[in-house]
């Protein structure tokens, strides 16, 4: 019988995540909950909200799965994946107390302290009281960032002390981002390129993905509010291999045996967010979990078997050999609704689909849409992933965005720099 995977979430990374799940020779049968109107023509779609515990342990148990994909944060980070282990499941995604790298913000900056791993100084704050103390050796711009899980919205880069003071007390507050913010980090500001790192782990040993560079701000040339990420690259020649090779021995091998050594073993994707500074590389944030959009662009790249990579990690049996990335470079462009990131309307029809997937080298990724009598409607702020192999970066970009001039609904915005920032290598 076929092998069974059940993915969990419903966003362009996961229907990434899902067409190369399908390209392996062990032709698994996929499902996934919710799913979207994308997913829907790879794998069978079960409607519940990535909350939802409950309904989620119960789409399992009637799905019964060989494998579970978890995508999303929120899940993994209220104990989804401990709870599906305990009933004898396989799981690809950490457990509560590792999802903590990334649901709590005081816990990775203190863990990243504790194992010498290179990030922004900082102060943790719970009151008004702290928040003096930690201002007064700060140098404005400071960032002030909530403790707790804010979907994007709970780091602001704060001009002024008096500023970083005001955010800081109204997030103290609960007024920005509720209980989440109920404890603060502020920090010092950091510049320079930021890079994503993601590795699989088994909890043990690891295997890098292919490294890759989000573009987080709504406008060209980073303009503007912080987005989930309007974009993303995939280039091999993205960093050199000495500096990816620091990585992995500064900050990725620390980071493993650390979690291990601390009875919190990290099995899934360490996601490690990074700025690259004039004084090195300094880790901004972990997260748990594939990125989103850089999946998209590193799921392009990759040729070895997904479904034995991440069925071996849930395993804990990640096996020692580097997985398989082509020397071609990929881009993936969002396509977002009018007000993204904030209040958009959602049911514009989509039109031209079919011409941007028929480009060449180009395939469609959906974040938010649905389907309804063989029509594609937006339901989301991010609603499609265009995205794009080439023999380079230059030929990835110019493909990526030749393929997204072919889609077009009400309102459509995306930004048309995606990339530019790696092309300096390449001339
Ligand atoms: P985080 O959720 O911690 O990754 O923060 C979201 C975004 O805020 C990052 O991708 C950066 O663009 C920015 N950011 C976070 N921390 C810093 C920092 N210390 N210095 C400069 N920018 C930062
Ligand atoms: N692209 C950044 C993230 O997934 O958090």
């Amino acid at each position: 019988m076929a092998m069974r995977i059940l993915v969990i979430g419903g966003g362009g990374r996961e229907h990434a995540l899902i067409w190369k799940l399908r390209q392996s020779p062990q032709a698994p049968a996929i499902f996934c909950s919710p799913g979207n109107g994308g997913i829907a023509q790879l794998a069978e779609c079960l409607p519940a909200d990535s909350g939802d515990i409950p309904s989620l342990l119960k789409i399992a148990s009637d799905v019964k799965p060989d494998l579970i994909v978890v995508g999303p944060e929120l899940p993994l980070a209220m104990g989804l994946a401990d709870q599906l282990r305990s009933h004898g499941m396989a799981v690809f995604g950490p457990s509560r107390d590792a999802a903590q790298l990334e649901a709590s913000k005081s816990f990775a900056k203190q863990f990243m302290l504790r194992h010498n791993i290179p990030t922004a100084h900082f102060a943790v704050c719970r009151n008004a009281t702290d928040v003096s103390h930690a201002l007064a050796p700060l140098h404005a711009p400071i960032v002030v960032k909530a403790d707790g899980l804010a979907a994007g919205k709970g780091v602001v880069i704060a001009r002024s002390k008096e500023e970083a003071s005001e955010v800081a007390l109204a997030m103290l507050k609960g007024a920005v981002v509720g209980p989440a913010g109920s404890s603060v980090v502020l920090e010092e500001f950091l510049e320079g390129e930021e890079l994503s790192f993601l590795v699989i782990s088994d909890g043990e040993r690891f295997a890098p993905l292919a490294l890759a560079r989000d573009h987080k701000r709504v406008g060209d040339g980073d303009t503007g509010p912080n987005t989930g990420g309007m974009g993303a690259y995939s280039d091999p020649s993205i960093l050199d291999g000495q500096m990816r090779d620091w990585l992995l021995h500064h900050v990725v091998q620390p980071t493993i045996a650390g979690m291990g050594a601390e009875d919190t073993a990290f099995s899934g994707v360490l996601f490690c967010g990074l700025m690259m500074t004039a004084r090195g590389p300094m880790v901004l944030e972990f997260n748990c979990r594939f990125g989103d959009p850089e999946t998209q662009a590193i799921m392009l790249r990759l040729e070895s078997d997904l479904v034995e990579a991440l069925a071996d990690a849930a395993a804990g049996r990640l096996s020692a050999g580097d997985l398989k990335w082509s020397g071609e470079a990929s881009c993936c462009i969002v396509l977002a609704s009018a007000g993204y990131p904030g209040q958009y309307q959602a049911g514009k029809l989509i039109s031209g689909l079919d011409e941007a997937a028929a480009m060449p080298g180009a395939v469609i990724f959906h974040a938010g849409t649905s389907q309804r009598n063989g029509s594609f409607y937006t339901a989301g702020g991010r609603v499609l992933n265009v995205c794009a192999r080439g023999a380079a970066l230059p030929e990835a970009i110019s493909r990526a965005y030749a393929a997204a001039a072919k889609i077009s609904f009400e309102g459509m915005q995306y930004r048309t720099d995606i990339g530019r920032s790696g092309l300096a290598v390449h001339t």
